[in-house]
């Protein structure tokens, strides 16, 4: 029999999941945290897990690559119990990538971790980790927090153009994770951040302008049909982007970074 690639006893004995939901196999570990999401008899918070997925879905209309040593998951949450007011709800995906670029940071002190607005983190300018955010039609209160973490999947692996703009955590270090005590130590720091800011004791814009790969550049943001460009100025309290445009500065509370120069 082939070795378990997760210690679930673990995972529930130092993290505070109240159940994980663990698969061989699933096309989007979202998918079925979003079923899950409508059933009123589940206790959460709630984890899916997979070893092998094979339809990842990323922000906008992208897929997301992984390969064997991938960390795949998703947190199922429900913000009503954890008292997350309404208006701190649109830095859930900030603080979310605030918590894996710290986590990275205590893994491989070396590198260099970075993060691109709203969710990306990043190591040596190379996409490491997405988040993908998303809610049930009918959220009643409930939220899924979709993570994809490149840990022992080497990049050598993944088509050219991806080689060019991303990268794992074996790539950085050169050397291999044990995946429990990645997914440990990224789900503390996502219960530690997610308590501050429900708790209204996370500055935010603080803990996340020095890691900024963003600020002092020239940024051109995607917002529907219309783009914007401007020097990037890092983020204000509320999570938005601040540009300086020719016309003054303009808080960007979504979009997509389109280019960098
Ligand atoms: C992005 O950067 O575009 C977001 C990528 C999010 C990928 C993760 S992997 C686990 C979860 N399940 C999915 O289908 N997507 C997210």
């Amino acid at each position: 029999m082939s070795q378990p690639l997760f210690d679930l006893e673990r995972l529930r004995r130092e993290t505070f999941l109240r159940r994980i939901e663990y698969r061989e196999e699933l096309a989007s570990t979202n998918d079925l945290a979003l079923e899950l999401a409508r059933r009123d008899d589940v206790l959460l918070p709630l984890l899916v897990l997979v070893e092998r997925q094979t339809a990842g879905r990323g922000r906008g209309d992208h897929h997301w690559w992984s390969a064997a040593g991938a960390l795949t998951f998703s947190i199922l949450i429900d913000i009503d119990r954890e008292r997350l007011a309404p208006e701190r709800r649109p830095l859930v995906s900030l603080t979310t990538a605030l918590a894996i670029g710290e986590a990275l940071e205590l893994l491989v002190p070396d590198a260099d971790i970075g993060l691109k607005w709203p969710n990306d983190v990043l190591i040596q300018s190379r996409k490491v980790c997405g988040v993908l955010l998303e809610s049930p039609s009918r959220s009643g209160g409930r939220m899924v927090v979709g993570i994809g973490l490149n840990v022992n999947n080497s990049l050598a692996l993944a088509l050219v153009e991806l080689q060019q703009k991303a990268t794992s955590l074996s790539d950085a270090a050169q050397r291999n994770f044990d995946l429990t005590d990645v997914l440990i130590l990224v789900l503390r720091r996502f219960a530690d951040l997610f308590e501050r800011l429900a708790t209204h004791r996370l500055n935010l814009r603080e803990l996340w302008t020095p890691r900024c790969v963003l600020t002092g550049r020239v940024v051109q943001l995607q917002v529907g049909r219309q783009s914007l460009s401007g020097i990037c100025r890092g983020i204000d309290d509320r999570g938005a982007l601040l540009l300086e445009t020719p016309s003054g500065l303009e808080r960007c509370h979504s979009g997509t970074v389109c280019q960098v120069t």
